[in-house]
């Protein structure tokens, strides 16, 4: 009763065990959502992350070059155009949540494209570039893929 007290009190205590990874799921360190994925979905999921990230960089690049041009161009990279066709199996295992964050995040480059284009003010696409990053930032917090166990 007094360890369970404890356990409420501080669920952010981390045992030794957990530290070290020992346990799988669960843990004070792991408490994101597992996604289960073949090993080659994780690398697609991978491989458009590292585009995500690609244009990130060159957005905030262009931006402090006042480069507006290349700032819509990056942003557009990624927009939904990028959104390269989910294979149909994959889509059926992810979450709403995580295909809503992900849609989000592709319309949110697009508009940051739009906007790059039309007001011209590096200002405001990085203002946009950060309401676009919340959504790496939440859906990262929330979901990790697991491959190998199907
Ligand atoms: C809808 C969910 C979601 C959104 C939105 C999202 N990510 Fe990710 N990201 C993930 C997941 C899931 C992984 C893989 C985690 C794992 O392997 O367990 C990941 C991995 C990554 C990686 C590592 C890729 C690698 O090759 O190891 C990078 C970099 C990354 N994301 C960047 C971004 C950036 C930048 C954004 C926003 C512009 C973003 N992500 C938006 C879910 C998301």
């Amino acid at each position: 009763m007094y360890r369970f007290t404890l356990a409420l009190l501080f669920p952010f205590l981390i045992t030794p065990a957990q530290a070290a990874g020992h346990t799988h799921h669960g843990s004070a360190l792991e408490q994101r959502t597992p996604i289960p994925v073949t090993a080659e979905e994780k690398a697609h999921i991978h491989l458009e992350m590292r585009a995500f990230l690609a244009s990130t960089q060159k957005i905030v690049s262009a931006a402090a070059g006042n480069d507006m041009k290349a700032v819509a161009e990056a942003a557009r990279e990624a927009g939904m155009a990028a959104a390269h066709e989910v294979p149909a199996k994959l889509r059926e295992k992810l979450p709403l949540p995580f295909k809503k964050m992900g849609h989000a995040t592709h319309q949110g480059f697009d508009d940051l494209a739009r906007d790059a284009e039309s007001l011209g003010d590096a200002n405001h696409a990085l203002k946009q570039l950060g309401q676009v990053m919340d959504n790496c930032a939440s859906c990262h917090a929330v979901f990790r893929l697991e491959t190998g166990k199907r």
